[in-house]
């Protein structure tokens, strides 16, 4: 007799765990930079406008889709799409391995950082450092990678051995206040400085003189990425969602914490940014150059209370990494369970060992090993770490949307999905047949530019 699936608690545990995915370090990481790149303001006004109206209706197809089904990605598409979708599926696990495999290796950055700022704080900034060479050698240190990454992966099989109650759930409604609250007084914090005014200026201001159209594209791919949609995440975490919660609300409230939650982060590190003479010009350079080599190296100089702020900020960057690991660990090791009867534990482990094979290539493809960094598979991609992101970023998540947009909006019946989102407690503000608008059209047509962009114009959303 199979055994009896486990449920969220609550309507407000299942909004922690998926807040939790969907907060990471794209919006700590990539949002930021992205936004700077592509100068604020006009792409920030586009970006939530691809959230409301490409991100919002695929989370709540990816979640009517797990619940309605009770499975995990695999099992999910083909019991609620049809019996051929196994494949998307199946898509969706491959993507969330590579994906897990690589998103260690920064998540692991952020506890060298986390004890290195503390460090500083204890004792004192050696004179003279430059945050750049600090930089360069510690991802360059093949030992240090792979013990960074093996203690990140180690947490990330923890959470996920023990179950969604006693695991995940417990963690993210610990977790989640945690990082609210540490965000809130670092946004107290930089909002005092003198560079927050403008800060607010170039993130809410739009200039669409600015605005390029390869920037357009970038917005609607990072929706993507932002809200861990694409490859099934939602859907998994949906299978445990039972019927008597409305999924129009909890989609709502998710997004908007996702969509907030990077706003703040952005206003955070702009305000110190612009609040040093000079530091403009030094941003920009490199993804990684805004939160790991620009901000330590503030924290101690410029931010009021930086030496409590700076460890404080790198914990914040691992919990909500360690809240995303959990949900892709929990996609590839709910599938082993789901499709072919394996014990969590035992999945569990199988799938976190397997990924950490794939977590070691990334981990030294930062000079540590030299064919590993210096290989292109893409053109102008080098080594696996990059190849990998910009393979998940550009093709995966993007083909992997459309097709479950597609799912659900032409392949599922109008009564399937209208039972799922008209619940009995969806919102007054709810319009079913705009729901479905969105999800047959608007969506796939959004979607689909992101990948003719992508093979024919050569953008990249990595
Ligand atoms: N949303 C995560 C972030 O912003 C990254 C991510 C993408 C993800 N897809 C996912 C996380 C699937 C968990 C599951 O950092």
């Amino acid at each position: 007799m199979q055994e009896q699936r486990a449920h969220w608690g609550s309507s407000v545990a299942f909004i922690l765990a998926a807040t939790g995915s969907a907060i990471g370090l794209g919006n700590l990481w990539k949002f930021p930079f992205i936004t700077w790149d592509n100068q604020g303001g006009a792409f920030v006004l586009v970006y939530l406008a691809c959230i409301a109206g490409v991100g919002l209706p695929i989370m709540m197809a990816e979640i009517l889709i797990g619940r309605r089904s009770q499975r995990s990605v695999v099992g999910a598409l083909k019991e609620a799409v049809g019996p051929g979708w196994g494949i998307v599926g199946a898509w969706g696990v491959l993507c969330g391995f590579i994906l897990l495999s690589y998103y260690t290796v920064i998540a692991g950055w952020s506890l060298f950082y986390f004890v290195q700022t503390l460090g500083w704080s204890l004792s004192a900034v050696p004179p003279g450092l430059q945050t750049g060479d600090l930089f360069g050698q510690q991802v360059s240190n093949g030992r240090l990678q792979l013990g960074l990454s093996l203690v990140f992966s180690v947490a990330t099989v923890a959470v996920v051995y023990l179950g969604i109650h006693r695991g995940i759930e417990r963690l993210t409604r610990t977790v989640l206040p945690i990082l609210f609250g540490i965000l809130l007084l670092l946004l107290f914090s930089a909002l005092r400085m003198e560079g927050s005014a403008e800060a607010v200026a170039f993130i809410f201001r739009p200039n669409f003189a600015e605005l390029e159209p390869g920037g357009l594209l970038e917005a609607l791919g990072h929706s993507f990425f932002t809200l861990s949609l694409g490859m099934g995440a939602m859907i998994t975490y949906g299978s445990y969602v039972d019927r008597s919660q409305s999924i129009v609300k909890m989609s709502a409230v998710i997004v908007l914490l996702d969509t907030v939650i990077a706003l703040i982060a952005t206003v955070i590190m702009f305000s110190v940014i612009f609040s040093v003479a000079g530091m403009e010009d030094q941003v920009g350079a490199s993804t990684v150059g805004m939160l790991f080599i620009s901000l330590p190296e503030l924290f101690y100089s410029e931010v009021p209370f930086g030496n409590w702020l700076g460890p404080l900020f790198y914990v914040l960057v691992a919990l909500a990494a360690l809240t995303s690991t959990i949900s892709l660990l929990e996609v590839v090791a709910s599938y082993l369970i789901d499709q072919h009867g394996v014990a969590r534990h035992k999945s569990t482990l199988i799938c976190g060992a397997t990924v950490f094979v794939f977590t070691i290539l990334a981990a030294l493809s930062f000079g540590a090993v030299p064919n590993l960094s210096s290989f292109e598979l893409f053109e102008g991609k080098q080594g696996w770490f990059a190849n990998a992101d910009h393979f998940v970023s550009n093709w995966m998540l993007p083909t992997g949307g459309l097709a479950i947009t597609i799912g659900a909006g032409w392949f599922m019946s109008r009564e399937a999905t209208s039972s799922e989102l008209l619940d009995g407690n969806e919102p007054g503000w709810f319009h079913y047949g705009v729901w479905r608008f969105f999800i047959r059209f608007i969506a796939p047509a959004a979607v689909g530019a992101v990948i003719v962009a992508v093979l024919f114009f050569g953008v990249d959303f990595s």
